[in-house]
C-alpha cells in the first residue's frame, strides 16, 4: 500500500460458489438502469491501468481489445478507468485523458469494440488534485483547494508529492468547464456516459475533506459547505450530457490517507446524498474496499446510503456473488461491481456463472499486462 496506494492490495478471492442462475438470479438478468440497457446488473470497477501513450494520453488497440472482451463476457456496465480532464489533473505516468481531439479518437476503437458485443461503456472522468507532481502535471504544480501538501510518494514515479497551489475563483471555473467537456468529449467518443470521480482523496474529495480544504471562501466551511465543488461540477455535467448518464462515485476512502473514515458515517452520507440531489443527480456509486463493513447502527456503507437514496446505488468492495446476490435481492443496490476479478479475469461473468474457478488477482503479475 505504501509504494502505490491506488492499486489496492491483493485479497485473497477463493471462495466463490456457483451463483443460483436460476430465475432468482438477479446478478444476470438484463436491467434498464438510466439511460443504459444492460446485459447483467454487474458492473466493472474503474480500474486506472496506464497503458496509454504516456506523452499524448492516447490509448491503442491493447486498451479496445481488454474493454472489449469484458463486454463480450457479459459485464452490464464498463466503467472505464480514471481519464483525466486536464494535463494538470494527471497523477501516474501512462493514464490516458479526454481533452485532445487524439484522445478522443483513441477512444472510439474502445466504446465500438465494446458496442460491437453489446455491451455499454462509461468513462470516469478525474482530476488527481494535490496528489501529483509537477513532471506529471505539465511542469506545473498540482492544484488543489488549499496549498497542503499530501503525504508520500506518487505512484509509479516514487518521488513525494508537490506543494499544490491554491486554486483560485477562475481556477475552480475553468475546473468545472473541464469536466463538462469531458463530459462532452465522452459522448462523442462514444461513451454511453461518464463516472465523476468524486472519490478517494482525489481533487473533488479534496474539496470534501477538512484535511485538505481550508478555504474561508464558498468552497470551504463545513461538509455541506464543502460540497459545493461536488454540486457545480454535477450541475455541469449532468446540464451537458443528462442525469440519466452520470454517475458519481465517493468515499471515505483515501489514497494518502488509507486510516480515514468519517467522523459520523450516517451524518456525512445524510449529507453527501442531499448535495447529489440538490445538483440533480439519480446514480451514485459509493466506494468502499469491504462492502460488508458495518459503519454505524449496525448498517453497511451501502445499507446507510439507501437510507437517504431512493435512485440508482452502485455496490463495490470486495463482492462475492452471493453478496451481491443478496443485496441486490434486498434493493440495497441495483448494481455489483467487481474490480479486481474481472482485471485479473476476462471471463468473469461465465466464471461467476458456472462456478469455474477464478484466476486470483494479484498486483504483481497483473499489473503489468491487459489480458
Ligand atoms: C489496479 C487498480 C486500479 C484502480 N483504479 C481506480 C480508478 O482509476 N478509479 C477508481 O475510482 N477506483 C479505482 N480502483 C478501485 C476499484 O474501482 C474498486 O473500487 C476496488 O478495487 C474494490 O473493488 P474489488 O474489491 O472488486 O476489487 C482501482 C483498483 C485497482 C485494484
Amino acid at each position: 500500500m505504501a509504494e502505490d496506494k491506488e492499486i489496492f492490495e491483493a485479497t485473497g478471492i477463493s471462495t466463490w460458489g456457483k451463483l443460483q442462475d436460476g430465475p432468482e438470479s438477479k446478478l444476470f438478468e438484463p436491467a434498464k438502469v438510466g439511460a443504459w440497457s444492460l446485459q447483467t446488473r454487474t458492473a466493472m470497477a474503474p480500474m486506472t491501468r496506464c497503458f496509454a501513450n504516456d506523452k499524448t494520453g492516447v490509448v491503442g488497440e491493447d486498451v479496445a481489445r481488454y474493454y472489449r472482451k469484458r463486454a463480450a463476457d457479459g459485464v452490464g456496465l464498463i466503467i472505464s478507468e480514471g481519464i483525466v480532464v486536464s494535463p494538470r489533473g494527471k497523477g501516474n505516468p501512462g493514464v490516458p485523458g479526454l481533452y485532445t481531439r487524439e484522445q478522443i479518437e483513441g477512444w472510439k476503437k474502445v466504446t465500438e469494440g465494446v458496442h460491437a458485443e453489446g455491451g455499454t461503456i462509461i468513462a470516469q472522468i478525474w482530476h488527481v488534485g494535490r496528489l501529483s507532481h509537477h513532471e506529471l502535471a505539465g511542469d506545473l504544480p498540482p492544484q488543489a483547494p488549499s496549498a497542503i501538501r499530501a503525504e508520500g510518494n506518487v505512484a509509479r514515479l516514487r518521488k513525494p508529492y508537490d506543494t499544490p497551489e491554491e486554486m483560485t475563483l477562475t481556477d475552480i471555473q475553468e475546473l468545472v468547464g473541464q469536466f463538462a467537456q469531458a463530459a462532452r468529449n465522452a459522448i462523442e467518443a462514444g461513451f454511453d456516459g461518464v463516472e465523476i470521480h468524486g472519490a478517494h482523496g482525489y481533487l473533488i474529495d479534496q474539496f470534501n475533506s477538512d484535511a485538505s480544504n481550508r478555504r474561508t471562501d464558498r468552497y470551504g466551511g463545513d461538509l455541506a459547505q464543502r460540497l459545493t465543488l461536488t454540486k457545480e461540477v454535477l450541475k455541469a455535467v449532468i446540464d451537458a450530457i443528462g442525469s440519466d448518464r452520470t454517475l458519481i462515485r465517493f468515499s471515505a476512502l483515501k489514497v494518502d490517507d488509507p486510516n480515514y473514515m468519517w467522523p459520523d458515517p450516517d451524518s456525512a452520507i445524510r449529507t453527501f446524498t442531499e448535495a447529489f440531489r440538490e445538483a440533480g443527480a439519480t446514480m451514485i456509486h459509493p466506494s468502499t474496499m469491504q462492502f460488508t463493513r458495518v459503519l454505524a447502527d449496525g448498517k453497511t456503507m451501502h445499507q446507510l446510503v439507501r437510507k437517504y437514496w431512493d435512485g440508482v446505488i452502485v455496490g463495490v468492495g470486495t463482492l462475492d456473488s452471493q453478496t451481491a446476490e443478496q443485496a441486490l435481492a434486498e434493493g440495497t443496490i441495483d448494481l455489483a461491481a467487481f474490480g479486481r476479478p474481472l482485471l485479473s479475469n476476462p471471463d468473469f461473468i461465465h466464471r461467476l456463472k458456472n462456478g469455474e474457478p477464478l484466476e486470483e488477482y494479484d498486483a504483481k503479475q497483473h499489473l503489468g499486462v491487459l489480458v
